[in-house]
């Protein structure tokens, strides 16, 4: 009936589904994860939360990031900063396999369990045998009072919201603002970053949201234009470098969930060892392809991709003419102040691909098919 029309679109705030609101929800829940933790005219990160000690942050020898799925891939992230940031060795596991394996933490290995939950058993499983081997462990979590925050020595909150769509997308960049406030404070305390070098990174991370915000319509029409033209297609390739990698992993997971396309994502530079047998007329390739330092290597990946007749979807900067050359079609992503801020930037187009993609399909978008919001048994 027109009433519970109305009551369904009233609680998706006039959104289709859940996702879609939530996806529109990122500037503000990156600026909720930010808010009072910086300071950005001195360069400060305050986290008390985390309930470290200094003299054991200046000790600490590694991280090791313990996570399932989305959260994995924002991990994946935060280890090309925080090791570039910190000089820290960053190690990314999935907690399902960390929690099989001989236990390598000890007093000097920073522990951080990512869930939005805070109940993925096998993350849970993961961080209590971090503690047990007597590891500082950090939750970082969106649901408030969650196991994983109830039994990490100290949580860092997203507060990004009640996330309901079961493919995670505020949260995810919720948890990459985390982390990076994260790394940012390492290297604070330890003084692996001056006041200087860290106001510049705040500044940056501040930018996000309102990026976001001013590119959200533009991106939604982008992607939508692109789903009428491949909602079809069986098989996707995303490819991506060093902060592209993870995203094309996200971008690539995105998709298989809600439209039940087949789609994998790939390091680029691993194409050749594999993927590129299968490139054809049939398969689009989207490619997360940033004016970074690796910029050069993903265009040649790219050009790989062009003689042998595959599509070419490439995400890349406004006004790249040598992306347009090469690539069929081309999102356009501002470039931001600092090129760690791409996985904000690349995140939200991607997510609005596989969105337009599912619904082309008519795929039940918030709840699809054999998921679940958060998975408490093994
Ligand atoms: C499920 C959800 C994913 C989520 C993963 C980890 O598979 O469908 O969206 O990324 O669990 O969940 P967590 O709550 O630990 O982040």
């Amino acid at each position: 009936t027109a009433i519970s029309w109305d009551a369904a679109m009233a609680e998706k705030g006039g959104f289709r589904h859940f996702m879609l609101k939530e996806i529109h929800e990122q500037p503000q829940a990156v600026l909720n994860t930010i808010r009072g933790r910086v300071v950005p005219e001195t360069g400060e990160v305050r986290l008390p939360e985390l309930g470290l000690d200094e003299a054991a942050v200046r000790a600490l020898r590694r991280l090791s990031i313990i996570a399932c799925g989305t959260s994995w891939h924002a991990g994946l992230v935060a280890k090309y900063w925080i090791e570039e940031w910190t000089g820290l060795p960053v190690e990314v596991e999935l907690a399902s396999e960390f929690r099989y394996r001989r236990p390598l933490l000890d007093g000097q290995v920073l522990a951080v369990a990512v869930s939005q939950s805070g109940e993925t058993a096998d993350t849970l499983a993961g961080l209590r045998m971090a503690k047990e081997r007597g590891a500082p462990v950090v939750g970082i979590c969106n649901v408030v009072g969650s196991t994983v925050t109830r039994e990490a020595h100290g949580t860092l909150y997203t507060h990004a919201g009640p996330e309901i769509g079961v493919a995670s997308t505020k949260a995810f960049t919720s948890q990459l603002a985390a982390l990076y406030l994260l790394g940012l404070y390492l290297a604070q305390v330890r003084g692996d970053l001056d006041a200087a070098a860290r106001r510049e990174k705040i500044r940056a991370l501040v930018a996000v949201p309102g990026i976001l915000e001013g590119r959200l319509g533009a991106w939604q029409a982008r992607c939508r234009e692109l789903a009428d033209r491949f909602y079809g297609c069986r098989d996707f390739l995303y490819l991506g470098r060093h902060l592209g990698f993870p995203l094309a992993l996200e971008g690539a997971l995105k998709l298989k969930e809600i439209s039940y396309i087949h789609a994998e994502g790939y390091a680029a530079g691993e194409m050749k060892h594999g993927p590129i047998a299968l490139i054809d007329r049939e398969m689009p390739v989207t490619v997360v392809a940033p004016r970074d330092h690796v910029y050069e290597k993903v265009l040649s990946n790219m050009e790989e991709v062009r003689s042998r007749r595959g599509i070419l979807i490439a995400l890349g900067e406004e006004g790249d003419e040598a992306l347009r050359q090469t690539a069929d079609h081309v999102v356009e992503v501002p470039r931001p102040p600092d090129p760690a801020l791409n996985p904000f930037l690349y995140a939200v187009p991607l997510q609005l691909l596989a969105y337009e993609i599912a619904v082309a399909r008519g795929c039940d978008v918030d709840q699809p098919r054999n998921l679940a919001k958060s998975v408490t048994v093994e």
